[in-house]
């Protein structure tokens, strides 16, 4: 990838809800149990927001905290870049609420729809911004309130999801360094929509009594179909992006798939051949939370001092649409 200045996560910083759902939470919501969603997920409890909690609400919680460690002003903020699927509302775009609640005047910016693989795809495109030497400041957001789109009676989705957010700083990097974002490969294939999709609230059924009563806007999937994809391409999009960089999995100092389940990462770092160690995994105590699993592990992981200066980061997503993608990062702080 030719660049005039490399890209890098300079900062990161992730924000979860207070409201804590365990597994015997849901069990007095759906027919399910703690057992069942353990062994077959790995989830054991997820994040909720309260009443009036929004996206951008997640998102500020989580800018301020990273604007206060860089020592950086919201108005130093000249580009927002928002992965999410559940907007405040469909317009304006939640980048727009962002900028406004965080009075980041010189920022513009945009919302980008890409379900799971959100903030890979979002990464991916602040890259861009970045290294072509046009911006110094960019804001990768990964954003969502699941809970505003799942159907707490539906036992196949319910326990599944969690509401959070986690938010990336992109900088440039000196023109000789070997730190910053290396690679990208994205992959979309409209074959999957089928499998998992919101179906009602669009312009292909906008909202009527029908749509609401067909119950068309929360999520739908068809769990074994996802899986199964899930598995293989991440496991190809990780060993693609390695093999195009001339790298193997023992040079990867942490791998962070996206968390839709533990069997899907489990299999992943089989197919990877990766040790535990190098693995990242959140989970257990947040569920799937679509645009904000890799962010909010990468966060907790530097919080945690494993992910540190110079380490090789592999990231790798899946998710509706179907849509995926992996990002190689030498980690520059
Ligand atoms: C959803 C998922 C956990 C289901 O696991 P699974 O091992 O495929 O489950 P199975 O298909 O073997 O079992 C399904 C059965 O469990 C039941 N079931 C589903 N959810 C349940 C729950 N929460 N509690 C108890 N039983 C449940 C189903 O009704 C079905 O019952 P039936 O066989 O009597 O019809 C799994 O397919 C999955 O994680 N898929 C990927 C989902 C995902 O990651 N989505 C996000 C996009 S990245």
């Amino acid at each position: 990838m030719s660049v005039i200045h490399r890209a890098a996560i300079t900062g990161v910083e992730h924000y979860f809800p207070e409201k804590i759902l365990s597994n015997a939470d849901m069990e007095k919501l759906v027919d399910t149990s703690d057992e069942w969603i353990r062994t077959r997920t790995g989830i054991e409890k997820r994040r909720r927001v309260s009443p009036g909690q929004a996206s951008s609400d997640l998102a500020c919680k989580a800018i301020t905290k990273l604007l206060k460690k860089k020592k950086m002003a919201a108005k130093d903020i000249e580009l927002i870049i928002v992965a999410t699927v559940t907007p405040d509302m469909m317009f304006p775009s939640t980048a727009c609420r962002i900028q406004e609640k965080m009075a980041a005047t010189h920022a513009w910016g945009f919302d980008l729809s890409a379900a799971c693989s959100g903030f890979v795809f979002a990464l991916a495109t602040a890259d861009q911004f970045i290294s072509s030497g046009r911006y110094k400041n960019a804001l990768v957001v990964g954003v969502d309130v699941m809970s505003s789109i799942i159907d707490d009676h539906d036992r196949n989705t319910c326990v599944l999801f969690g509401d959070g957010c986690g938010v990336a700083l992109l900088q440039p990097e000196p023109e000789a360094s070997s730190l910053g974002i290396l690679d990208h490969l994205c992959h979309i294939d409209g074959k999957g929509g089928e499998f998992l999709y919101m179906p009602g609230g669009g312009s292909l059924y906008g909202t009527s009594s029908d749509t609401l009563s067909k119950n068309m806007h929360v999520v739908h999937q068809e769990g074994k179909q996802v899986f199964k994809h899930a598995v293989t391409e991440m496991a190809r999009v990780s060993e693609e992006i390695l093999e195009k960089n001339n790298l193997s999995s023992e040079d990867i100092d942490y791998f962070i798939p996206h968390q839709a389940n533990l069997r899907i990462i489990e299999s992943c770092q089989k197919k990877l051949k990766l040790k535990d160690d190098q693995v990242i995994v959140n989970i257990k105590d947040f569920a799937n939370t679509t645009s904000a699993t890799i962010p909010t592990c990468m966060s907790q992981a530097v919080d945690d001092k494993k992910i540190k200066k110079g380490d090789l980061v592999l990231i790798a997503s899946f998710g509706a649409g179907f849509t995926w993608g992996a990002s190689l990062i030498r980690w520059a702080f």
